[in-house]
């Protein structure tokens, strides 16, 4: 099986669209592919009872498989079956993970051998279908794991440190799309591009702060700088009453900080603890509202 890995941003998300670094880490749960020689091109994805012919015209599948299968060898055609284990719209990533597990099975079944860097930037195409004008932050999370730094000039830049640290992420239960959130922040960037600049400046501090902050293990400090993270994206516009609730409820019970994580206006918030039993109670806290959560160790 071929796996594609969802993500959680930590800092700097919208702000890594214009050019700033944001801090993303991997998640061990993501989507698995495989391919095999089938009659016509078919991709099935059974976790959302999903059949999918590539359209270039179609639905968003549709094209994004039809490109998928343009970028590869051409040979007999193939079905390819996906299972997701990420929620869709939430903020992790989840049309990143599934592209990279396609085009991953695609070539192990055309015998194609590319790194996983390599891999990471071939979906971006599948990306650009998603979500119009992608960063490339969640195909190269996708693509290689870890925690790491990403600017759209340089790349990832993997960070290494001592101490793990664990993530609770909580589901506001509520769908977003990417794609309009982003074009929602370029109208705020047409309209007040200064203010927007200054946003996404202060964004880049925070992620280059937190990066110091990971290597340093310092997790106060890093929990505050996505308190701060938190604040900007709601400047932004990008949060929402549900997700609200959830983060306060988070910080309430012990985390060293919470925010909204990827596109927002609904979708996922994450929250840091340093200890795993903390995590524990967070979690709680959050189910105790009834969001669906898990907790994730972020190690070295
Ligand atoms: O909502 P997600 O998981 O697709 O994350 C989007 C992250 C953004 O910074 C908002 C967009 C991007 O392309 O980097």
């Amino acid at each position: 099986m071929s796996f594609g890995g969802g993500k959680v941003i930590l800092l700097g998300e919208h702000g890594v669209v214009y050019g700033r670094p944001a801090l993303a880490v991997g998640l061990e749960r993501g989507a698995h592919a495989k391919a095999s020689i089938h009659a016509t091109n078919v991709l099935d994805i059974a976790t959302w009872n999903l059949r999918v012919e590539p359209d270039p015209q179609g639905e968003l599948l549709a094209r994004a498989f039809a490109e998928a299968l343009s970028r590869s060898t051409p040979d007999a055609p193939v079905r390819v079956q996906v299972d997701v284990e990420l929620p869709a719209g939430a903020g992790l990533g989840c049309s990143a993970a599934v592209g990279v597990a396609v085009i991953a099975a695609l070539d192990e079944l055309r015998g194609v051998e590319r790194s996983r860097v390599d891999l990471g930037h071939e979906a971006i195409h599948w990306e650009r279908v998603f979500h119009g004008n992608p960063s490339g932050i969640d195909n190269m999370i996708a693509a290689c794991g870890g925690a790491a730094c990403y600017r759209k000039s340089e790349g990832l830049d993997r960070i290494t440190f001592d101490r793990s640290f664990w993530l609770v992420v909580g589901d506001s239960g509520e769908a977003s799309s990417t794609k309009e959130r982003v074009a929602e922040v370029a109208r705020f960037h047409e309209r007040d591009r200064a203010g927007a600049e200054r946003i996404f400046d202060a964004m880049a501090s925070l992620a280059q702060n937190g990066r110091l902050a990971i290597e340093a293990a310092d997790h106060p400090r890093l929990g505050r700088l996505m308190d701060l993270n938190h604040a900007l994206l709601n400047a932004l516009m990008l949060s929402t009453p549900r997700l609200e609730e959830l983060v306060a409820a988070a910080r309430e019970a012990g985390a060293l900080g919470a925010k909204v994580t990827g596109a927002g206006g609904g979708g996922c918030m994450v929250a840091l603890c340093a200890e795993e039993q903390r995590a524990g109670a967070v979690r709680a806290s959050l189910e105790g509202l009834g969001a669906s959560s898990f907790i994730t160790e972020v190690r070295s």
